[in-house]
């Protein structure tokens, strides 16, 4: 039997709701189709945003989107996606698929998403092939509510009132896809172009994110943090699950329980990457200022046959939820630091939490899981500790991972995840100093290799669970293999 201990006298740091964030590109279907059909659209919509896919997302309470890209962020003219849509420019998306981006959905559309849904939005800027002065009138745009050129503009094209812009990002991937630069170089042009972001609306100073590292660069965060850390709030970090090599990714439906395994223990060495990547920013920024801004992660596999291979179409299973799971545990474990993270993505691309096929929509196993880890959104971290075998024989990779949190109305928020493909988990579970008298509990489970369909779109999705017993301290249950369970303490 495991043992599990929670200790709700060890209060920790606030998990913020911003952990449970996603992203949206201009890429495949995840905007177009995916999100935006348009006013004209055959399928139901407020103002061109599809009702069922926003429903959804405020469903699964959404915290906040980031946009537009991703690669497409540094290459991405903001002035062409506003004003009269027959006189936005038409041009090529060349990163994804090298289709027509014909510029509809743009920034005014971005905010209406934004309000529809709820949720607070995060702007990527574009310092890859962009100007100072383009990264600074957008800012100018959005936020500013005085007499200037662009808060003119902005009114011209029928909104009075800026909006807020809670994160913005200063260029994206600037190592690769946003410029190719050397850590040295993007950190001294990040402090030029953010001189120019200015904090025109008192109430919303803009939170400036840098570009951080890929996986394990260190190099990279040590640079940033050392020339231009005190110029920033958050510096990001992209991480994704790939089980094989960017050549051959791997299978997202058809694979071997060793293939598994494998994308389980890639996703877990976000684990390590969190804890080296923060330790190297404590050493120029000891009192902590600085947040971790996971803002791409998720698996990546290969898109699905007869697809667009530019348009990143993967389908998504109960193995995803269980990355999903863990990795959700992970930021929480960590909430000191990060403070938002974006899975990559929203719809259709990649990880994503939803599917469209025409009008019909789908929610995958990985929504389940972001619903129902949104009950530990602004709660206390609290201290807790699982025991558990390991998947690898490096002993690398727990079975088991978990995270308590406990809300201002004094209940406690557990979830814990079970990667083994065929064993239960007998977990003993005691919490200090509490005496529940109530427990509730539901569950993401079934066969590793199960996924929704359009034909079959419950497949997998969250059940009431029942399989554990109330003790005087705590429980004792049974965690089914390939599972990710939610305890609702009170
Ligand atoms: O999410 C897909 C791509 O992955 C993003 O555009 C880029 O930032 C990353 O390499």
């Amino acid at each position: 039997m495991e043992k599990y201990l929670i200790n709700p006298n060890q209060k920790i740091s606030r998990i913020s709701k911003d952990i449970y964030g996603t992203f949206s590109e201009h890429l495949g279907r995840c905007i177009y189709e995916g999100t935006f059909v348009g006013e004209d659209s055959p399928i139901p919509n407020v103002n061109g945003m599809r009702k069922d896919v926003v429903n959804a997302l405020k469903e699964m309470g959404l915290p906040v989107l980031r946009w537009p890209g991703g690669c497409f962020a540094d290459e991405y003219h903001w002035q062409d996606g506003i004003g009269p849509k027959e006189n936005r420019k038409k041009m090529i998306n060349t990163h994804w698929g090298g289709v027509v981006e014909d510029n509809s959905f743009g920034t005014h559309e971005f905010f209406e998403l934004c309000e529809q849904i709820g949720c607070d939005a995060y702007v990527n800027g574009n310092m890859g092939s962009g100007t100072v002065r383009e990264m600074s009138e957008w800012i100018e745009y959005m936020t500013f509510d005085g007499l200037s050129p662009m808060s003119e503009l902005r009114k011209k094209n029928g909104r009075e009132k800026p909006w807020k812009v809670k994160y913005f990002g200063v260029g994206n991937e600037n190592w690769g896809c946003g410029g190719n630069m050397h850590p040295e170089y993007y950190a001294n042009e990040y402090r030029r172009y953010q001189t120019y972001v200015r904090d025109y609306d008192p109430d919303n100073r803009v939170y400036r994110i840098g570009c951080g590292a890929s996986d394990f660069d260190f190099n990279w965060t040590a640079e940033v943090m050392r020339i231009a850390g005190n110029k920033m709030n958050g510096i990001s970090l992209h991480y994704y699950t790939i089980p094989g090599n960017w050549a051959n990714k791997g299978k997202a439906t058809d694979y071997t329980d060793e293939e598994y395994y494998t994308t389980i223990a890639k996703a877990y060495r976000m684990e390590e990457l969190v804890r080296r990547h923060t330790e190297i920013m404590n050493r120029y920024d000891p009192d902590k200022r600085v947040d971790l801004i996971v803002d791409e992660w998720g698996t990546w596999f290969d898109v699905e046959e007869g697809t667009n291979p530019g348009f990143l179409y993967q389908q998504s299973t109960l193995r995803d939820a269980l990355v999903a799971g863990l990795t959700l545990n992970i930021f929480n474990k960590h909430s000191d630091r990060i403070k938002m993270a974006n899975i990559a993505q929203t719809v259709n691309v990649l990880q994503s939490v939803i599917f469209t096929d025409g009008e019909d929509m789908l929610l995958t196993p990985t929504y389940h899981i972001f619903k129902m880890f949104k009950s530990h959104a602004e709660n206390t971290l609290l201290g807790s500790y699982i025991t558990s075998g390991y998947i690898d024989e490096g002993k690398k990779t727990p079975v088991l991972t978990e995270s308590a949190s406990l809300s201002d109305d004094g209940t406690i928020v557990s979830t814990i995840s079970n990667a083994s493909l065929c064993d239960k988990a007998e977990i003993k579970c005691q919490i200090a100093d509490f005496a529940a008298s109530e427990i509730k509990a539901e569950i993401v489970t079934g066969n590793a290799r199960d996924y929704n369909t359009f034909e079959n779109k419950d497949a997998v999705k969250t059940i009431d669970f029942y399989d554990f017993t109330v003790t005087a301290d705590g429980f004792i249950a049974n965690v089914p293999p390939c599972s990710v369970v939610k305890f609702i303490i009170k």
